[in-house]
């Protein structure tokens, strides 16, 4: 059953608001055609762990970044490839939907390089593809709010267990982000079932 954990585990969950391809919603900004993206934001040393990635303009909020690109993988061609080498909680795995998971370890760019934070800067996002074409489901990061040049880009990464957090797996999973707020974890707390005989809903 620990395998399972850790096999679910290596696939990140985000907190990913799902849309789809082409509906532009809620007044997202487009940046001028002639500020190039990858000039916003660079990879470098972080503090929180190994490389990041860190505004290096202004960058205005609810503005799409990058994409968080690599090989697709089936869940089980990922299990078969990545089954138990996650004691050390290091992946550049993400879930894409119930079909695929983006392995950037091949192909990836940049965006595999942002680190995680409880108090994130950036959010996922899922842009669905129109004709249910589940390969072409994309993951975009996009910022929450403005970043001032030199923070370094977060999203939550949102892992969740199907099983209780042991003092082991939150070790593994240990968030170092410092913020105030910081958790500890980069795992969310299993939620608990919802008990629909209390309120009436049948
Ligand atoms: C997609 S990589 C991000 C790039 C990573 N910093 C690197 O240099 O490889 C995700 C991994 O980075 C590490 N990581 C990211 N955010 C972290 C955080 N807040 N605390 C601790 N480790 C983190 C974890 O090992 C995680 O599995
Ligand atoms: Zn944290």
């Amino acid at each position: 059953m620990q395998g399972d954990a850790i096999r679910n585990a290596i696939r990140r969950h985000p907190f990913a608001v799902n849309r789809v391809a082409g509906n532009r919603y809620d007044g997202r900004l487009s940046l001028p055609q002639f500020v190039p993206m990858s000039r916003l934001f660079k990879q470098r040393r972080s503090p929180i762990h190994g490389n990041g990635v860190f505004a290096v303009a202004t960058i205005p909020a609810k503005t799409e970044l990058v994409e968080y690109r690599g090989r697709l993988l089936t869940h089980a061609q990922a299990d078969r490839m990545y089954d138990g080498t996650t004691d050390t909680g290091h992946t550049f795995l993400f879930t894409l939907n119930e079909r695929y998971v983006i392995d950037a370890n091949f192909e990836g760019n940049v965006a595999r390089w942002i680190n995680h934070s409880c108090v994130p800067n950036c959010r996922a996002v899922v842009e669905e593809n129109q004709q249910g074409r589940r390969r072409e489901d994309r993951v975009l990061i996009e910022s929450l709010r403005e970043i001032a040049a030199g923070e370094e880009l977060t999203y939550d990464y949102g892992i969740s267990l199907g099983e209780r957090l042991t003092p082991r797996l939150k070790k593994i999973w240990e968030c170092r982000c410092g913020h105030a707020r910081c958790i500890g974890t980069m795992l969310k707390p299993k939620r608990k079932p919802v008990d629909r005989s209390k309120n009436g809903t049948t």
